[in-house]
């Protein structure tokens, strides 16, 4: 069933079949007694270098292994372009360093005829009609050799060029040189290559080769437009970065190391993402998760170093942490220090004299994983004494429960691996004792049903799961969906169930992103209690637990109980509008009957969102759109009334109360 037909069935649906074919659930929303404020801040986004998140993805650069650091041995990503006629040779040269960061460079020997140097890009450069390039690469060349060089933006054949332009002379010293290429009326594809050429004899060194397209707000070493304006339709609070595992590496060495990820793009020396195996150039760097945050109008929520890595490397407490707490005041500093301030100023030289906000600092990532008991109470504790000390209002997030410290926030993840897993905990939060511990920051959570991308199951489970952080926003203050992105090109992938996808020519939000876009667009400020009668409950066989150590296959776990229509009420205090959201797992329709008391009236006009389609839906590169919310005007409200919620629907009634 796709959505434009589910909705033809709401739509088209006799008057007499509503109501009909199931009891109705009793839905009672206790609009005067609301005493609980929904969390501002409770959407948001995380992000980190996983499935060609910015290399490939968001960051905009479309050159491939620009500083040839991606590979010692090889130029991977480059071919030596040698027409028939024509001679000469490419190879990596480390006796010819660029600079310290990148202490590499490639040289093209051009023998007879005109011979270049050609890169792929990432899966394809994409060429678009009518559009401004900006190409820029640094040359040195051997005596005797003076240029020209020609640039060029061709199809991967050669055969066609798309935009060109010419470097009239190249110096014997290490220059930056830059060109624009503008292309004519081409048609858009993805199977180019940028080719570096020139027609004499000689030598040449290159590095740092780098071509943007037009950027989000036009921001030079900027974003990709179409994936940054998916982003700003979530109406994203802040931005958790920069992981996750990247933030951590495998080791110490391969952590986000911030210091080495600022200043100009030609001195980041970038870096292997061991943990998601590919190489980071850090052009996505600690500035540029910043002006991401600032574009979207998001704030900040940093998660700093906090001497663990994955493979189980870890900083003692006391004197050797020390470099790393500093490390990390350091960087809070880059982020919210004035120009007066050390890094503050380093800040401003880098380009962006205005002082970040910063409420939230993460300590660390998952160091539920690290084995060695008590290891995160210990490096957790100066961290947290250290920040307090020096920022006392700024909130520290633990990653996992720490004792000898209570911090601001403890970071919670959940992957479900179906939908009835994650409908099974959407209610956990409704029996979490309140008091004076931490809040919740629920910083990765994800129904992983659907490759590369969420179906409308998984989106049924983040639904219901959301419901139950809305509901409880007084606790759950923080919310971020796990990964963000994935390149849907083949082998670009990690870590399957990724919001939004994207190849080199387009990206798509799933009926998960979608389902995010119409919870975080449509609730008020007060959460509204409710109680419900009469819900429809499944049958569900949670998975078989692991095998024991000897290979024993443990008991199977009880068949549970779990719900099949969730629902959150808010309302604003302001306008007095009512979001009511319900999510019917059924696979038939469910009516459902709302009783509105402690409001004067409720309009019987109000507007509706509605995105149904069947479980296995998705939405992809050649169909962006198949699964979407659906807008109308509905009648019938009131403080009584009954309305039918489609099969495998999530809905927002909005209902305009006094
Ligand atoms: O979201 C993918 C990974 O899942 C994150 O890097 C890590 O924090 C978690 O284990």
């Amino acid at each position: 069933m796709a959505a434009a037909a589910v909705c033809a069935w709401l739509v088209n649906a006799p008057s007499g079949l509503r109501g009909q074919g199931a009891n109705p659930v009793v839905l009672q929303i206790k609009a005067g007694e609301a005493t609980l404020h929904v969390s501002p801040t409770l959407y948001g986004l995380m992000t980190e270098e996983i499935n060609f998140s910015y290399e490939g993805g968001l960051y905009g650069e479309l050159v491939r292994n620009r500083s040839f650091k991606e590979d010692p041995k090889e130029a991977v990503h480059w071919q030596l372009v040698q027409p028939a006629g024509a001679s000469g040779s490419m190879a990596l040269d480390p006796s010819q360093p660029f600079n310290a960061a990148i202490p590499i460079s490639l040289k093209l020997t051009v023998s007879q005829g005109a011979v270049g140097v050609a890169n792929e890009g990432f899966w394809g450069i994409p060429v678009r009609p009518q559009t401004r390039y900006r190409a820029s690469f640094y040359a040195k060349a051997a005596p005797g050799f003076s240029g020209p060089l020609t640039i060029a933006l061709t199809s991967n054949d050669g055969a066609t060029i798309h935009a060109t332009a010419q470097v009239k002379s190249i110096g014997g010293d290490w220059k930056k040189y830059e060109a624009t290429l503008t292309t004519k009326d081409v048609k858009p594809s993805s199977e180019n290559r940028l080719a570096i050429s020139a027609a004499r004899p000689g030598t040449v060194w290159l590095s740092m080769v780098s071509l943007f397209p037009p950027t989000y707000a036009n921001r030079p070493n900027g974003n990709r437009p179409d994936i940054m304006q998916l982003l700003a339709d979530m109406h994203p609070a802040f931005l958790r970065f920069p992981g996750g595992n990247y933030l951590e590496g495998n080791t110490i060495e391969t952590r986000f190391d911030w210091k080495k990820t600022i200043g100009d793009i030609s001195q980041r020396p970038g870096h292997m993402d061991d943990g998601w195996r590919y190489w980071s150039s850090d052009g996505m760097g600690l500035l540029e998760f910043l002006e991401w945050c600032e574009d979207l109008h998001m704030q900040p929520l940093l998660a700093v170093y906090a001497g663990y890595s994955m493979r189980q490397v870890r900083v003692a407490p006391g004197n050797d942490l020390a470099p790393y707490v500093n490390e990390a005041l350091d960087e809070i500093e880059y982020v919210m220090g004035d120009a007066n301030t050390t890094w503050g100023a380093r800040r401003a030289k880098d380009g962006h004299p205005k002082p970040f906000p910063l409420t939230y600092v993460e300590v660390g990532n998952e160091d539920n994983f690290d084995r060695q008991a008590g290891s995160y109470d210990g490096r957790f504790a100066q961290f947290f004494d250290a920040i307090k000390a020096k920022y006392p209002q700024i909130q520290v997030i633990a990653t996992t429960r720490v004792t000898g410290r209570t911090p601001d926030f403890v970071d919670e993840h959940y992957y479900r691996n179906s939908e009835d897993e994650m409908a099974s905990h959407a209610h956990d939060y409704d029996t979490r004792p309140r008091g004076a511990g931490p809040k919740v920051m629920c910083g990765e959570w994800a129904t992983r049903v659907g490759r590369p991308t969420p179906n409308m199951s998984g989106a049924l489970g983040d639904a219901a799961w959301m419901t139950g952080m809305e509901r409880n926003s007084d606790l759950v203050i923080l919310s971020s969906y796990a990964p963000l992105f994935v390149n849907v090109n083949p082998g670009a992938m990690q870590w399957p169930t990724d919001l939004i996808g994207y190849n080199t020519m387009a990206s798509y939000g799933s009926p998960g992103y979608y389902a995010q876009q119409m919870f975080s667009s449509h609730h008020g400020d007060l959460i509204l209690p409710t109680t419900d009668q009469g819900v429809p409950m499944k049958d569900w066989q949670p998975p078989a637990g692991r095998r024991g150590a000897d290979g024993t296959q443990p008991p199977p776990r009880p068949v549970q109980q779990v719900p099949t229509l969730f629902y959150s009420a808010t309302r604003d205090s302001k306008t007095g509008t009512i979001y009511l959201k319900i999510v019917n797992r059924l696979s038939t329709p469910q009516p459902v009957k709302v009783e509105i008391s402690g409001l004067a009236s409720v309009e019987s006009k109000g507007q509706s969102v509605v995105m149904a389609a069947s479980p296995d839906d998705t939405n992809s590169i050649a169909e962006p759109t198949k699964v979407i919310p659906v807008s109308a005007s509905v009648d019938g409200l009131g403080a009584n009334f009954t309305r039918t919620f489609p099969p495998y629907s999530i809905s927002v009634l909005e209902m305009k109360a006094k």
